[in-house]
């Protein structure tokens, strides 16, 4: 609306945001993937949309609707994640990687169905490509910023793929934390920065969260100006 047109802090700025899990091929039939599903990435959509951003949303398979006035593009599988973010690195201002792209695809698919046998069914699989550490390497004027998927240890892993990364913020959660995590509709957030900057939250919902992650970005660049 007319408010956030004249108000928005991210007016003029592009949003690069990916969301929701990947699907990797097997054969007709089957696939793999994981439980994300897409909340907290459509609601940083929405969360820069408000502040008066031009929002580029990568998605995996989600069931959400995208909201209004943000342009989507869905993808499937962790490769054409890779394309369609890294086609729209260099016009992006902001990128936030909330998807939980697969780390492993099977290194075989097939055609047809593949018809059940007596014995057991081995996959072998290989790595896909990190599309953040690649963004990382490449990155000019962008702002990027993780998220970091932790059962353990969660500070220590988040801080070490901020800095592997090359990343400027990370956004870190316990997936096994009762409220947050991939399915439902809170999560428990620490924001960290790559300046020693960290913040925890309490259990928020995903737009409530959602707020705070763009509120903390939009702060982190004023930082970078002084
Ligand atoms: N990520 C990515 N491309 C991949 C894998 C992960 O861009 N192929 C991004 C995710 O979108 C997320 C960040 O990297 O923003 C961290 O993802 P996470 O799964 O927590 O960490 P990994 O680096 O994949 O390490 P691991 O799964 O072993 O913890
Ligand atoms: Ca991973």
């Amino acid at each position: 609306n007319d408010h956030f047109q004249v108000t928005g802090q991210l007016q003029g700025k592009t949003v690069l945001i990916t969301a929701g899990p990947t699907q990797e091929r097997i054969d007709p039939v089957r696939y793999f993937t994981n439980h994300s599903s897409g909340k907290m990435g459509y609601a940083l959509a929405e969360a820069a949309l408000s502040q008066g951003a031009n929002v580029i949303l990568v998605s995996g398979p989600t069931a959400l609707q995208p909201p209004h006035g943000v342009h989507v593009i869905n993808v499937v599988s962790a490769k054409e994640m890779f394309d369609a973010t890294m086609h729209h690195f260099d016009t992006a201002n902001i990128v936030i990687k909330s998807a939980a792209v697969a780390d492993y695809r099977p290194k075989e698919t097939f055609d047809h169905k593949r018809k059940k046998q007596s014995g057991p069914w081995a996959i072998e699989m290989e790595r896909t490509t990190d599309i953040l550490k690649t963004m990382g390497e490449a990155k000019k004027q962008q702002i990027l910023v993780g998220f970091a998927a932790e059962s353990e240890n969660v500070e220590q892993y988040a801080l070490q793929k901020l800095h592997s990364k090359n990343l400027d913020l990370i956004v870190a959660n316990n997936i096994l934390q009762e409220g947050a995590g991939f399915k439902g509709d809170t999560n428990i957030i620490t924001l960290l920065d790559k300046d020693g900057m960290k913040k925890e939250y309490p259990v928020l919902s995903k737009k409530e969260a959602a707020t705070c992650i763009i509120a903390d970005v939009i702060s982190y660049i004023e930082r970078q100006q002084h």
